[in-house]
C-alpha cells in the first residue's frame, strides 16, 4: 500500500493539521506495516506557482521552452502527478487560509491536474482518470463553517479531487481553532478520537 502524505500548514510545531496528519499516517502504518509513505512538506519544499512556461509542460500553451529551469519544472510536474497516480491513500493537511486552502497546496493541485494524465476532455465533458484512491483531508480552521457559505476550502478540495476521479474523500475536521484554548483543545480531542475509527474503516473497505 502506498500512502502520499502532504502537509501545507505554514506553522511547524504548533500546527493542528500537521499533528492530525501525522497521527493518521502513524495509525495507517501501524495497521498496515507494509505501507510505504511518500511525504511532502509543501511549505518546506514549496512547489513554484504555475506560470505559462511551466504550464506548457502539460497544457497546450504557446510557450517555447528551452531553459533548464523550466525543463526541471516540467519533470517536477510529471513526478508529482505520477506520485499521486501511484498512491492508494492520500492524507492531506489543509488548513483554511482566507476561506480557501494554502497557496502551497493550490500549487500542488495546479501541477497534478493534467489533461491526458489525470483527466481528459470528451465530447460530453471532462472525465477523471485517477481511480480507486481514498483520501483523508485534515481540515483545520479558526472558526466554524459547517453551515456557512464561505467555505472555499473543503468544497474546493472535493471539487478539484472529484474532477480527476477521486470520489472517496473523507474529512477529519478541527474547527474553532482560534476561539480560545478550551475550544481548541476540545476540537483537537474530537478530531484525534475520530482518526482511528476512520483509518480502520478505510482499510477495511
Ligand atoms: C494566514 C491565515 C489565514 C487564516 N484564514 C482563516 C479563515 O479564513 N477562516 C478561518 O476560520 N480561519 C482562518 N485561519 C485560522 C487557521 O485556519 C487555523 O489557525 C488553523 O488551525 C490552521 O491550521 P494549522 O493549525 O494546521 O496551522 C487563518 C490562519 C492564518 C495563519
Amino acid at each position: 500500500m502506498q500512502i502520499l502524505h502532504l502537509d501545507s500548514s505554514i506553522q511547524a510545531d504548533g500546527s493542528a493539521s500537521r499533528t492530525l496528519t501525522k497521527t493518521i499516517v502513524t495509525d495507517l502504518v501501524n495497521l498496515h506495516p507494509d505501507a510505504d509513505v511518500a511525504y511532502r512538506d509543501l511549505v518546506e519544499e514549496a512547489i513554484p506557482h504555475l506560470d505559462g512556461p511551466i504550464g506548457a509542460g502539460f497544457r497546450p500553451l504557446p510557450f517555447n521552452v528551452s531553459d533548464e529551469t523550466t525543463r526541471r519544472e516540467h519533470a517536477r510536474s510529471n513526478e508529482l502527478a505520477d506520485e499521486l497516480i501511484a498512491s492508494d491513500i492520500l492524507v492531506i493537511g489543509a488548513p483554511m487560509y482566507n476561506f480557501s486552502v494554502a497557496s502551497q497546496l493550490k500549487a500542488w493541485i495546479d501541477r497534478v491536474i493534467q489533461p491526458g494524465k489525470t483527466f481528459r476532455y470528451t465530447e460530453t465533458g471532462p472525465i477523471g482518470l485517477v481511480d480507486g484512491k481514498k483520501v483523508v483531508i485534515v481540515s483545520t480552521r479558526g472558526g466554524s463553517y459547517l453551515s456557512a457559505p464561505m467555505d472555499f476550502q473543503e468544497a474546493y478540495l472535493k471539487t478539484a479531487l472529484g474532477f480527476i476521479g477521486i470520489k472517496d474523500v473523507n474529512f477529519i475536521r478541527a474547527e474553532n481553532m482560534s476561539r480560545g484554548d478550551l475550544a481548541r483543545a476540545s476540537s483537537m480531542d474530537t478530531a484525534l478520537k475520530a482518526v482511528l475509527p476512520l483509518v480502520t474503516e478505510l482499510l477495511a473497505a
